[in-house]
C-alpha cells in the first residue's frame, strides 16, 4: 500500500542535514572516533536537586493523573514567580501556559493564529521550527528576514515589508548565530510589531546560558510587550533537562488562550511530576543572578568557547566569542557543506550553516557541547584539518 502526503507535508522543505547526517553515521559504522560538535543538546547533567525533585515527585502516587492543557496552577505560579525575580516583570498566570518543551509551544502558536497563505516572517538563518513545523505545517507562507552579519544577525526592520504580514519570530540569545540584543532593540521589535498589527513570537530558550556578564532581557521587559508579544523560554538548557519535555510560554493573553485552545485539543500537558519539579528548579532563583550551579555550568562552557574560539582564530577563522548560548558561528570562508565535510573526515562533525536557511550558507556551527578534552581534541584535528 502506498499513501499519499498531505500536501503540507510536501511542501516541507528538503532536509539539509540529511546528507550530513549520513556521512556521520557511515564514519561511526567505520569504527571512526567521532567528535560530535553538532547537536545543541547539553552533556552536562541536570543539577542534582532537580533529579531529587523529580523522584520524590514520581513516586507520589497522586502525580500520575492527566495534568490540565494549560498547566498545573503551581507550575504557572512558579513561572510567574520567576519573571519578577529575574526580569521584574508582573505576570499573572493567566498569561501563561506550560508547553511540553517550548518547540511544542512554538509549532501551535501558528495554528492558533495562522491562516491557509498568511504570511509569517522567519529570521533567515534560524532554528528550522519558525519556518517548518510552525509556519508550514499550519499552511501559512513563510517570508525569509535575512539575518546579516553587517547588521550584528539582527533583522534590518526598515527594509521588511511587513504589509501582509501576520506574525514574526525573533529568537536572542540566537540559535544559530550567537547573537545577543540589548533592550532597545527589543523597544525597536515592539514597536515593529505595533505599528504592523503583527504578533510578536519570541523565543527566548537561551537567556541563561550566557557568559563574561551578559545578562539577557525577556521581551515582556518592554513597556507595551504584553500588547502584541509571547514570549517562549523552557528547562531545557537551563537546567540540562532537554529530555524531561517542560517548557512555557508567556504574555499577552489572547496569544496565551489561543494557544491553550490549540493544546486543549491535542495534549493534557506535561506529566504533573515533571511540572512539580520544575517548581523546584525555577525557585533555585531568589534574585535577577544566576544560581550558583548555572555560575558553574555557564563558566565551564565559557572556559570551552574560548578554547575554541582562539583555536579557530589561530588557525584563520576569525569569529567573535558569543556571549551566550553553546554555539560558535564561524564564518567559513565558502561551501558550509564543503567545510563540514571535511572536519568529518578528521572525524569532527559540525553543522553546516545552510541547514539553517540560505543566509546561513557561508558559515558553520560549532557547538561546544562536549567536555574540555573532547574541545582540545576537536582543536587539535581541526588545526590538523587546515
Ligand atoms: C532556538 C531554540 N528554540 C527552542 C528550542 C526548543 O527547546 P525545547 O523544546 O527543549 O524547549 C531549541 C532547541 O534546540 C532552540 O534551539
Amino acid at each position: 500500500m502506498k499513501f499519499e502526503y498531505a500536501e503540507r507535508i510536501k511542501r516541507l522543505p528538503p532536509y539539509l542535514f540529511a546528507e550530513i547526517e549520513s556521512l556521520i553515521n557511515k564514519k561511526k559504522a567505520e569504527g571512526v572516533d567521532l567528535i560530535s560538535l553538532s547537536i545543541g543538546d547539553p552533556d552536562l547533567p541536570p543539577p542534582v536537586f532537580v533529579v531529587e525533585a523529580l523522584k520524590t515527585e514520581v513516586a507520589n502516587l497522586k502525580n500520575h493523573n492527566y495534568s490540565f492543557s494549560h498547566g498545573e496552577a503551581e507550575f504557572r505560579m512558579a513561572v510567574s514567580e520567576w519573571y519578577k525575580k529575574r526580569f521584574n516583570v508582573d505576570l499573572p498566570q493567566d498569561q501563561v501556559v506550560t508547553l511540553l518543551g517550548s518547540k511544542e509551544g512554538i509549532a501551535n502558536i501558528a495554528r492558533a493564529f495562522i491562516n491557509p497563505g498568511d504570511q509569517v516572517l522567519v529570521p533567515d538563518p534560524s532554528y528550522p521550527v519558525y519556518a517548518n513545523g510552525s509556519t508550514i505545517l499550519c499552511d501559512g507562507t513563510s517570508v525569509p528576514v535575512p539575518l546579516l552579519e553587517k547588521n550584528g544577525f539582527r533583522p534590518d526592520f526598515e527594509a521588511i515589508d511587513a504589509q501582509k504580514a501576520k506574525m514574526l519570530f525573533l529568537n536572542y540569545p540566537n540559535n544559530p548565530t550567537a547573537a545577543t540584543v540589548d533592550k532597545k532593540f527589543l523597544k525597536e521589535a515592539v514597536n515593529f510589531a505595533k505599528d504592523n498589527n503583527i504578533i510578536l513570537c519570541y523565543d527566548n530558550a537561551y537567556s541563561e546560558v550566557t557568559y563574561d556578564g551578559y545578562t539577557a532581557p525577556s521581551i515582556l521587559e518592554i513597556d507595551g510587550a504584553t500588547d502584541v508579544a509571547i514570549e517562549f523560554n523552557s528547562l531545557s538548557k537551563t537546567f540540562n533537562v532537554t529530555g524531561d519535555r517542560i517548557g512555557f510560554a508567556a504574555g499577552n493573553k489572547q496569544l496565551v488562550e489561543g494557544l491553550t485552545k490549540i493544546k486543549s485539543q491535542i495534549d493534557s500537558g506535561p506529566p504533573v511530576y515533571t511540572q512539580k519539579a520544575a517548581v523546584k528548579a525555577l525557585q533555585a532563583y531568589t534574585s535577577r543572578a544566576a544560581p550558583d550551579f548555572l555560575k558553574n555550568n555557564n563558566q565551564i562552557l565559557q572556559e570551552r568557547r574560548d578554547i575554541l574560539v582562539d583555536t579557530l582564530y589561530k588557525i584563520g577563522y576569525k569569529c567573535e566569542k558569543p556571549k551566550a548560548t553553546f554555539y560558535v558561528w564561524v564564518n567559513c570562508n565558502g561551501d558550509s557543506m564543503q567545510f563540514a565535510t571535511k572536519l568529518l573526515d578528521v572525524g569532527v562533525a559540525v553543522t553546516p550553516g545552510i541547514g539553517f536557511g540560505k543566509h546561513g550558507e557561508g558559515y558553520a556551527r560549532i557547538t561546544f557541547t562536549q567536555p574540555k578534552e573532547r574541545i582540545i581534541e576537536a582543536c587539535n584535528r581541526i588545526a590538523d584539518a587546515f
